[in-house]
């Protein structure tokens, strides 16, 4: 049996990240032990405030991000937290060699229904130790993070994670209070036929997606020749967990719903952490036309359209948006 203390031991690249990563599963416990007392625990519901993105929080949402915030502020080698929930990064340790962004609680509309939430998170190099972390310290491509893993608090509690090449998965033992590792390796296969979107979203689409989506839809009677599933968690972490268990494609694409929002996920606290986990378990990931890895963020805030999951799934779609942008 392998915990995450075992692997941490073996596998992190410093005490750091080893240090910074069980901080937040730490916290990660927690939660778990929270959710699962739900109403109970008096954590359902709205708290009353609405974040900096103009969105209603839950009380879960405060919850667990004054819970995160609390704890790496005392962890010596984090130099900053940005959260999805906080309209400014917060400063921790100066001499702290580690940045951490997350969103404290992914999936906010699933809460009080009692489905699958979880808590992401994404850690970079701090590039001014000594001195004290501002927004623009955290403006690093995707492609610069250390370390990147999500908690998806479901039927069972699953810490997925990247701090090497490679993606591998633990489960909390609820009896020990251990994360034990179940999947040394993940890997996604390339072709998919399960797909996730949110088609009330449809007239709000570019016609690429537009297209492919009706693609789906006709299934064997269309071009594709055969017949598509789709799956919605409506958290974006369960939806990840789902492909990196048994492959697919995830999408929230560009739309138009939102004036001056290009899609509804986060950069910096959904999109760049997801794509790293799913490309190194052999995935794609894009915006429908670039790797989200390499987009230079110029917002801790700022929302990407993403298209995930299956390469070659992934691989079509930016096929269907160059060849429409070619004509
Ligand atoms: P959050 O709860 O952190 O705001 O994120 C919710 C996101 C994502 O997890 C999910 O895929 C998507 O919103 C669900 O959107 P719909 O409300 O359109 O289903
Ligand atoms: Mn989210
Ligand atoms: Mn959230």
């Amino acid at each position: 049996m392998t915990t995450l203390a075992h692997y941490l031991k073996e596998h992190a690249a410093d005490s750091a990240i080893s240090d910074v990563i069980t901080t937040i599963t730490d916290v990660g416990k927690t939660i778990s032990q929270l959710l699962r007392k739900g109403a109970l625990a008096d954590i359902l519901g709205e708290a009353g405030n609405q974040n900096v993105q103009g969105e209603d929080q839950k009380k879960l949402d405060v919850l667990a991000n004054d819970l995160l915030l609390e704890a790496l502020a005392q962890n010596a080698h984090c130099a900053g937290v940005a959260s999805e929930e906080l309209d400014d990064a917060t400063p921790a340790n100066a001499d702290g060699s580690l940045l951490v962004l997350f969103d404290p609680l992914d999936g906010s509309s699933n809460i009080d229904i009692n489905m699958a939430v979880g808590t992401i998170f994404s850690i970079l190099l701090y590039q001014r130790q000594g001195q004290t972390s501002e927004n623009s310290d955290f403006l690093q491509a995707g492609n610069k993070q250390l370390a990147a893993g999500y908690l998806l608090y479901g039927t069972s509690t699953v810490l997925a994670l990247t701090i090497a090449d490679n993606v591998v998965m633990f489960s909390l033992d609820p009896d020990t209070g251990d994360y034990v590792l179940i999947e040394d390796n993940v890997q996604i296969d390339a072709d998919t036929s399960e797909y996730a979107i949110n088609s009330s979203n449809y007239r709000y689409w570019r016609a690429p997606m537009q297209q492919y989506i009706d693609e789906l839809i006709a299934g064997e009677d269309g071009v594709r020749g055969r017949d598509f599933n789709t799956r919605w968690v409506a958290a974006m972490v369960g939806d990840v967990h789902r492909i990196l268990c048994r492959g697919g494609l995830f999408t929230y694409p560009f739309d138009t719903k939102y004036a001056h929002k290009a899609g509804k996920l986060r950069l910096m606290y959904e999109a760049n952490p997801m794509s790293l986990l799913i490309e190194r378990a052999g995935g794609g990931a894009t915006d429908a036309t670039n790797r989200i890895l390499d987009i230079t963020p110029t917002d801790i805030h700022q929302r990407v359209p993403v298209v995930l999951g299956s390469k070659n799934e992934v691989d079509y779609i930016k096929d269907l948006h160059v060849n429409h942008a070619d004509k």
